[in-house]
């Protein structure tokens, strides 16, 4: 199959890209494969908004840019900064033109929200309910044009270079990739002039985590396997909170917008911890807040903290976040008299597939838009809601970059998927147990505070687990799952070896022998 721009996810930032690019050149085809529902992605479940400067009177450019880098702890890159800050309006204006819908306030003039890290209320959101919003719009969009063909339950296996076709080169080009049919389980060989991850992030490496199963780094793995340069894999954020249930999953997420609204932290007996941590108290960044819970945690002995929001105006609250009230409600929790037990979870990678500011990767022809790709906007902390706001100017750029260099690639004799001698995995409770095992050793060695010997033992542990998963995905016909595995397991591999090496402490990252 032969395409001119392969986007592998149907998240913000890959169906962003799509549209612009089918707009522009209507005589060019784009496949987009996702692997999953065409609307399944972090980019769904996205609540609290983007973080855009409109209000001129009270807000700026330079104080989101200055909220943007003091979260980032000293590890953004100021160039990129400037550029995603300054863009952000005018890449919110195309969303809207193309139908997303964000509340307007009294005045009719956009609803702006507050979350940690902002000095200034610039948070554009849809209720409590903003990804949903825009992924609803851009797949609206989408559908209206013809050519843009999205293979849903598509999973991309492996990137095509110069490795698949035997040749030795000192510059690695991207020609497409592997694309496993999920319901056949047929695999495709999609060449491509250009190829694009907009995979999303790792959330499921970690048991407890706010994204949803399809986040398993795999467009981050595919890279790392191509050879692509990854960098600041050892910044993990970790959400502070995540509703606290007794079930196993995704967690609920209880949007930090809540905390911008005027929810105090408490420890069960009612302790309002964050004041002794930061002068901004419960806004200070995610970095510090998780860490607190973290350390409250520790001290108490207890699972969880509570988010009280029994001082505010309820009404105002259901209006603002119907979601999150109905959700608690529905978990027995009534916000206007119980607090909301919480608990940090993995929310979100803030490093990946290092690309410039073009979005090009280090492999000629790949590029990376969206939570997979480290842009040097986040640093060592993302600010909160810059993410929808990256991914949407990021694809604006790759976009301009290709309309300038709009080159047809070689023909190339692409070889076939080769599965000679393998056969269905038949010890289907291999990938789970090692999933489960993975997943455990990341959350208890790899989380919010690590030491040096938690990560020694955590690579030993994961040299197990990735010979068994590397012996089975040698023998097997591939699956969705194995995949996915495999994945997670070169993604832990890079959290680990990354966060060895970082010898000073910085926004997220936190180890405990660097004091
Ligand atoms: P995603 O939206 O995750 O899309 C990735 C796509 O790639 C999916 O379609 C997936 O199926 C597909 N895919 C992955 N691997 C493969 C493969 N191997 N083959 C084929 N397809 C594949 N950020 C903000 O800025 N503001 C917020 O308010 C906010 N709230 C959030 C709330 C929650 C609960 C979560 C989880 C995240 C939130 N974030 C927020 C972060 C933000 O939503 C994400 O970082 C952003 O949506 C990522 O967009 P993306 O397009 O890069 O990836
Ligand atoms: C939230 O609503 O708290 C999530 C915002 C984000 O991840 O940027």
């Amino acid at each position: 199959m032969k395409t001119h721009l392969l986007i592998i996810g149907s998240g913000v930032a890959g169906l962003t890209l799509a549209v612009k690019y089918a707009e522009a050149f209507p005589k060019k085809n784009i496949t987009i494969v996702t692997k999953g529902d065409e609307d399944e992605s972090n980019t769904k479940y996205a609540q609290g908004g983007v973080a855009v400067v409109l209000d001129y009177k009270t807000d700026s450019f330079q104080k989101h840019i200055e909220d943007t880098l003091i979260a980032g702890d000293g590890l953004c890159n100021k160039a990129v900064v400037n550029m995603v800050i300054t863009e952000g309006p005018k890449r919110l204006k195309e969303l809207m033109v193309w139908g997303a819908q964000f509340d307007v306030n009294q005045t009719g003039k956009l609803d702006l929200g507050k979350e940690g890290g902002h000095s200034q209320n610039r948070v554009v959101h849809y209720k409590d309910i903003t990804g949903y919003e825009i992924e609803r719009a851009l797949l609206a969009r989408v559908h209206q044009l013809k050519n843009i063909s999205i293979l849903a339950y598509h999973f991309a296996i492996d990137l095509i270079t110069e490795h698949q076709l035997k040749l030795v080169s000192k510059n690695i080009n991207c020609f497409g990739a592997y694309v496993l049919h999920q319901k056949t389980g047929e695999i495709l060989t999609i060449q491509a002039d250009n190829t694009v991850l907009a995979s999303g992030g790792i959330g499921r490496l970690y048991g407890h985590t706010t994204n949803p199963t399809i986040a398993t780094g795999d467009g981050i793995a595919m890279a790392y396997r191509a050879k692509a340069r990854i960098k600041d894999m050892e910044f993990v954020q970790f959400h502070p909170t995540a509703l606290c249930t007794n079930r196993e999953g995704s967690a609920f997420l209880i949007s930090e917008a809540v905390r911008g609204f005027g929810a105090y932290l408490r420890t069960k007996d009612g302790n309002r911890f964050m004041p002794n941590y930061d002068v901004r108290a419960e806004l200070a960044s995610r970095d510090i807040v998780s860490q607190s819970i973290d350390t409250e945690l520790k001290k108490t002995r207890d699972s969880c903290v509570y988010l009280d929001c029994t001082h505010l105006n309820i009404e105002g609250f259901k209006h603002h976040f119907p979601n999150i009230y109905k959700t608690c409600l529905d978990n027995n929790i009534d916000i206007g008299k119980d607090w909301i037990p919480v608990v940090p979870a993995s929310h979100y990678v803030c490093g990946g597939i290092e690309v410039d500011v073009d979005g090009k990767t280090s492999i000629t022809n790949l590029f990376a838009c969206g939570e997979c790709s480290r842009t040097g906007l986040h640093g060592a902390n993302r600010l909160a809601s810059n993410s929808l706001l990256e991914a949407l100017v990021y694809a604006h750029s790759i976009f301009e970059y290709l309309c300038k260099n709009l080159v047809s690639v070689k023909e190339q004799m692409l070889p076939f998927w080769d599965d000679k001698g393998t056969s269905i995995p038949k010890e289907h409770i291999l990938i789970i147990h090692n999933l489960k095992k993975l997943q455990t050793l990341m959350r208890d060695y790899v989380g919010i505070v690590r030491s040096d010997n938690q990560l020694l033992k955590a690579t030993k542990q994961l040299d197990i687990i990735h010979k068994e998963v590397e012996e089975l995905y040698k023998t097997s016909k591939v699956t969705t799952t194995l995949c996915e595995l495999r994945n997670m397991v070169n993604v832990a591999h890079l959290i680990i070896g990354q966060s060895l090496k970082r010898k000073q402490n910085k926004g997220g990252f936190f180890n405990v022998n660097n004091i």
